[in-house]
């Protein structure tokens, strides 16, 4: 028998950065899914505390995305993407919230696709669950969810180049706190405009080329204002993720923090994937003494506000720690 766990993540900056080949700065956390995994038969057979209906599926599968019940459609594009030798019976359980934003579908995948018998590096690992997610969802999202989950370092947040998937690990001072606080809307990734998003991007970038080597002053020869905000938002916000990275080595939270309230801003009124509740959330954090800085993580449409704090301060949310990636028990 074979059991794996694998963490989510939170994301201190970067969003909508991965997908254009940017930098991100996500945390591996101490909440995770762990599957076990006993080979037999040819049906893959999970059981989840969180669902009565089984993931029941055959080893070859043509369509995740039309597998029920839906958090089985996670599993199907794993067995999609790795292609298992043997079927098996085994078990899901997890720790993490589901729809709050912190990558429970990415962990998921990792978990899975590692008691199924996943042997290959790391990097590999990411990108075929990466894929698992695309199809599952038929969302055409990046590679920062599975790649955190599977790099995780304790003690660091993970600085990565998704134009190379390259991860650096940078230290979480001590004398700071990382909370995340749930806005009570659901993001359902697949009805957001995530994908739209990304099309936008990519509209941008027929104009100035890869926005990953764009200059901010070259993004006024865009002709059209909304792809001209757009583009904004991932160029300015690559930059502030090095500037935080340099921050967070140096234990300058306050400056830390106040580009978390940048990146919130130009989520908000550039890149339009905020949302009430997360503005309120954000002013109202902004407000409270010995809160450093925050700011929506992940995909936003709903989902969390990560904040970095002083220790102690807060004490709605929940407390995450920078935490070790998924590995076999
Ligand atoms: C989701 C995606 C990631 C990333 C974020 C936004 O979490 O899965 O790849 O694009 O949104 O930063």
């Amino acid at each position: 028998m074979k059991s794996a766990f694998a963490p989510g993540r939170v994301n201190l900056i970067g969003d909508h950065t991965d997908y254009s080949g940017g930098y991100v700065l996500p945390m591996a956390i101490q909440l995770g899914t762990t599957v076990t995994f006993e080979p037999r038969g040819d049906r893959v057979i999970l059981r989840s505390g969180a669902d009565a209906d089984p993931a029941d599926l055959p080893i070859e599968i043509d369509n995740p995305s039309s597998v029920r019940p839906s958090w089985a459609r996670y599993v199907a594009g794993v067995i999609e993407e790795i292609q298992p030798v043997s079927g098996g019976r085994g078990s899901v359980t997890t720790t993490l919230p589901v729809g709050e934003g912190l990558a429970s579908s990415a962990a998921l995948e990792v978990a899975t696709a590692m008691a199924l018998g996943f042997a290959g590096p790391p990097d590999e690992l990411a990108v075929a669950c990466q894929h698992a997610e695309q199809r599952a969802v038929g969302v055409p999202c990046g590679i920062m969810d599975q790649l955190a989950s599977v790099s995780g370092v304790e003690g660091h947040a993970l600085l990565i180049d998704c134009s190379s998937n390259s991860v650096k690990p940078i230290r979480v001072p001590r004398d700071c706190e990382v909370v995340a606080i749930a806005s009570g809307e659901p993001r359902a990734l697949a009805a957001s405009g995530y994908a739209e998003r990304r099309q936008e991007c990519e509209k941008a970038a027929t104009f100035v080329g890869p926005l990953r080597s764009a200059a901010l002053v070259s993004l006024e020869s865009i002709p059209d204002r909304v792809l001209r905000r757009r583009a904004r938002h991932v160029v300015s916000e690559y930059q502030r993720v090095i500037d935080f990275a340099n921050h967070l080595r140096h234990g300058e939270l306050r400056d830390a923090g106040e580009l978390m309230y940048e990146s919130h801003w130009s989520l908000r009124d550039d890149f339009a994937v905020s949302t009430p509740a997360l503005d309120d959330l954000v002013a109202r954090l902004m407000k409270t003494p010995g809160v450093f800085g925050a700011r929506l993580t992940g995909a936003g449409f709903g989902g969390s506000v990560v904040a970095l704090t002083r220790p102690g301060v807060l004490s709605e949310g929940r407390l995450l720690k920078p935490s070790a990636g998924a590995r076999l028990l």
